[in-house]
């Protein structure tokens, strides 16, 4: 099963780009083929129909290509004033945009369409940044994607990893794996034939 992770984050101490490496590793040990994705090395300007009509740019029709390739996401989503980033609405925009000019990418939703998707997120705060999953859920549903019942938010991040970059709490990580192998269980069977 093949496994995509990114966060929503660039910020370079970032707790969510911390819990993705975490979410990929345990992915990587439950035997998926995992791609771990940072969106900082996507040059995706800000969504613009005027410059999407000079075309599409080139990493948007990567993520495209790399999104549609793998049956089963975690995606780690920061909160910001109580919803997901710019960066991940900006992404999922440009992504679900048609491309009017190829044929492969008529369809807005083919990236997502029937994709199994877990979320995760991970905030200083104590709730982790789970107001940004209730924003993220009918986002992901609008655009065809399964979603995992299983989630998990982070709280009190700033404590929550060593100095590897593990999570110190063993039903912490106990509740990301639960997230992770459910995904791929589930990708499994509705990617079977
Ligand atoms: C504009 C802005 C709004 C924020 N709003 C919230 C919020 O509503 N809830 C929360 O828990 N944290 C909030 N934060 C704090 C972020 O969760 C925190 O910066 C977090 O570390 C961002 O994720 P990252 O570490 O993956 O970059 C906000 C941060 C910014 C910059």
């Amino acid at each position: 099963m093949k496994l995509l992770v990114f966060a929503g984050s660039t910020r370079q101490q970032s707790f969510n780009r911390r819990l993705a490496a975490v979410a990929a590793a345990m992915g990587r040990d439950a035997g998926a083929e995992v791609s771990h994705i940072e969106l900082a090395d996507f040059d995706v300007p800000m969504y613009n129909a005027d410059l999407e009509a000079r075309g599409t740019p080139a990493d948007v029709l990567r993520l495209k290509q790399l999104m549609f390739e793998h049956p089963a996401w975690i995606i780690c989503s920061p909160e910001y004033n109580g919803s997901y980033t710019a960066l991940l609405k900006n992404t999922i925009d440009w992504v679900s945009s048609p491309v009017k000019s190829d044929p492969n990418w008529t369809d807005g939703f083919k990236s997502f369409r029937g994709k199994v998707v877990g979320m995760l997120s991970a905030s200083n705060g104590a709730l982790g940044g789970l107001r940004s999953q209730s924003h993220l859920a009918p986002l992901l549903i609008n655009s065809q994607c399964w979603l995992a019942p299983k989630a998990f938010a982070l709280g009190r991040a700033a404590d929550a990893f060593d100095a590897d970059g593990q999570l110190r709490d063993e039903t912490q990580r106990k509740n990301v794996r639960g997230v992770v192998e459910q995904v791929l269980w589930a990708a499994q069977r509705l990617h079977a034939d």
